[in-house]
């Protein structure tokens, strides 16, 4: 194991007495009424956390630091490589405009306890609908720009919001995103009528507005025009219990799983995270280059870093060519950014395009300390690449939706440990972390398995799924008793250093973006010409993985593959969204299955990728192999 230290003492003081340990760190958040205990565990294998405590989260994350001297300090940085624009909110005027947008959002029925849907691009409305809704104990869900309609209305289903905070659209390279059809189709899609009011903030650069909108059932309304009037609402108290948002994420069927996070273990977990990982304290300044619309966006763009009083950045645009290859760098060197944390597909995109570095010779980057990453594994190359040129710590940290914060990392502020290339360290305290074998016992040292974490899990992470304990327990804690199934896999070494190796489960990581290959197979499906299909993750060396389709056609349908695959391809964008980037599709006699149906995707992968392979015992026909192997095997 590691050599005792700071770490060591903290993690098992963490397991051995998490009551304490999770007591002392809740003593950083101003509460209304404060926790006499630390964990409930009534309603075991399902935890709650500080179950008599109240406060309100956007307090904690704006008032408190206006009241103790810090108004004038930045709060937020938007920053828009797209637009070739920069803003910077004080925490006063952030807190103004919060405090009147709660205001809005009251004034049109929002209150407790409500579900709001936030789609919004990377500008600082999304921030402040946010924290807005915090401020109300209203419940946001948030919903990634790249998705399409349907994708929308089925979280507008789930969630059953009463409002919606949209603008008129984003900005991609070399195109605009209108957002507003896409909310109209996915209003008339929704099996709901819960939502009476869509909230507009119309963009200049991006025509669409309120009031191109009539619907006798729903107000479109625009956000400066709600400003204009509004009244500044005050803090709710909710208790630490009460939800804060919803996070729609990809499970292993299309449908999606509504990630439930509280408002009190929140706080506290997000706040220990940021001197004991990130090191980042009050004043300092942390960019999260992800969007709003992932877990990454929620805690370490918007939460975690006002949590604590530091400035973020809220960053519009790419790591190339927005205009360039040094675009990170820029933004680094003019905000004097302390801690920059981003996914490996980024830092590979610049990689590709400015091999050498150059453009990083052009700024001043010596405010960074430590560049972040995380959403897939950090491949040695790319560590390689980054700590020469940037001369950091490159540290890799592992963690999900599901978890809020990092389950491994090498704790900067804590006590900062080697790197070793291709590992996220060692398991934060909190996590109690196991590797087994499908028997259900530890693997032991070096031996790949299933990563699981010990119940409870530490605050901060997911308190259920949206109005469905029952799929809760099912994907997350039925399979190993007394455990939380990661669905990635694993093993440890004989320092304890963690390495994960990808999912075990049908879900794919696409440019450090997570997606459900049952989603994507459910669209192809519905295509007049397909029997059965099947999509699995395949390498790609940009964005680590990429999904491709393997189609069976229906007895006597003639088509052109290329016509068939733009259709597909189409209907995959229009119903999921371009973020799916999916783009390959192969037609092929048959797709290996086992006897009862159920269709050998893990073997799949192994022949695309050229893997070595056992025939599952299972396999109804294994000469579909030998098929594939000459249609879809690396020789091919
Ligand atoms: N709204 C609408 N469309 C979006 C979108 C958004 N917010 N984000 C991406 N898209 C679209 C893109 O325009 C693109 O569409 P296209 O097929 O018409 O070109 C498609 O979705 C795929 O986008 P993306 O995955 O961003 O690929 P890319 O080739 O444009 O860029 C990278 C590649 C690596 C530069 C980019 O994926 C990236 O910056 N990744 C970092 C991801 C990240 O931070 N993840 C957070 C996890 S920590
Ligand atoms: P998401 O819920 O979108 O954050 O995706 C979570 C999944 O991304 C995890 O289950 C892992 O499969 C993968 N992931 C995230 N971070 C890492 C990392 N540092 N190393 C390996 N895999 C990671």
């Amino acid at each position: 194991m590691v050599s005792p230290g700071e770490y060591q003492q903290q993690y098992q003081a963490s397991v051995d007495d998490p009551e304490r340990f999770w007591l002392d760190a809740a003593a950083a958040i101003d509460w209304d009424s404060p926790p006499s205990r630390a964990l409930d565990d009534s309603t075991a294998p399902i935890y709650r956390w500080f179950p008599d405590a109240t406060l309100n989260t956007c307090a904690n994350a704006l008032d408190r630091h206006v009241a103790t001297g810090r108004g004038d300090q930045a709060a937020l940085i938007y920053d828009s490589a797209m637009l070739g624009k920069q803003r910077t909110y004080t925490y006063s005027e952030l807190l103004e405009q919060v405090a009147l947008f709660a205001g809005v959002l009251a004034a049109h029925g929002v209150s407790k306890g409500d579900r709001v849907i936030v789609y919004l691009p990377m500008i600082p409305e999304a921030a402040i609908a946010m924290l807005a809704c915090a401020r109300l104990g209203a419940v946001h869900s948030v919903v990634f720009g790249g998705f399409a309609a349907k994708e929308l209305a089925a979280r507008i289903e789930d969630a059953e919001p009463k409002l919606i905070v949209t603008a008129s659209g984003g900005l991609e390279p070399g195109r605009t995103v209108a957002y507003l059809p896409i909310v109209a189709k996915a209003l008339e899609l929704a099996q709901t009528d819960s939502a009476t009011t869509v909230l507009v903030k119309q963009r200049e650069s991006i025509p669409g507005s309120a009031a191109d909108y009539t619907d006798p059932a729903i107000a479109w309304i625009d956000w400066d025009e709600a400003l204009a009037v509004a009244e500044p609402a005050v803090p709710v108290s909710v208790s630490a219990t009460d939800p804060l948002y919803i996070l729609y994420t990809s499970g292993t069927t299309g449908k999606p799983k509504g990630v439930v996070r509280d408002n009190g273990g929140h706080a506290v977990a997000l706040t220990w995270s940021m001197c004991n990982i990130y090191d980042i304290g009050p004043g300092q300044v942390m960019w999260t280059a992800s969007d709003v619309g992932w877990v990454v966006g929620h805690s370490y763009i918007v939460y975690a870093p006002l949590l604590v009083g530091a400035t973020t950045v809220l960053y519009e645009g790419k790591p190339v060519g927005t205009p360039d290859a040094g675009a990170f760098w820029r933004v680094v060197s003019e905000h004097k950014v302390r801690a920059l944390f981003t996914a490996p597909t980024a830092l590979r995109a610049i990689r590709k395009v400015d091999p050498e570095a150059k453009e990083l010779a052009k700024y001043d980057v010596s405010s960074l300390q430590t560049l972040f990453v995380a959403g897939e594994r950090l491949d040695p190359s790319t560590y390689e690449w980054a700590s020469t040129a940037l001369a950091v710590p490159v540290v890799d940290h592992w963690w999900q939706t599901e978890t809020g914060w990092p389950i491994c990392a090498n704790l900067r502020g804590l006590e900062p440990m080697p790197i070793k290339p291709g590992s996220p360290t060692v398991p934060v305290p909190g996590y109690q972390l196991d590797v087994l074998g499908d028997t259900g016992s530890s693997v032991g040292a070096n031996a790949e398995g299933n990563i699981v974490l010990a119940l409870p899990l530490p605050p901060g992470t997911l308190v259920g799924l949206w109005r469905d304990d029952d799929r809760f327990v099912r994907s997350y804690l039925s399979t190993y008793d007394g455990y939380y199934l990661t669905g990635d896999s694993g093993y440890t070494d004989d320092d304890g250093y963690v390495y994960v190796l990808g999912r075990s489960d049908d879900v794919i990581n696409v440019a450090g973006h997570r997606l459900s290959t049952g989603g994507m197979e459910a669209v192809l499906a519905g295509h007049p010409a397909i029997a059965e299909c099947a999509v699995i993750g395949i390498h790609d060396d940009i964005k680590g993985q990429r999904p491709s389709g393997y189609v069976v056609l229906k007895a006597g349908v003639d088509i052109e593959p290329d016509t068939l695959r733009a259709e597909l391809v189409q209907r995959v964008r229009d119903e999921i969204g371009a973020v799916a980037t999916f783009r390959d599709v192969t037609v092929v006699t048959a797709l290996p299955k086992t006897r009862s149906g159920k269709i050998l995707r893990k073997t799949m992968r192994q022949i695309v990728g050229g893997e070595d392979y056992t025939v599952p015992s299972t396999i109804e026909d294994p000469a579909v192999l030998d098929v594939l192997e000459q249609t879809i095997g690396p020789s091919a």
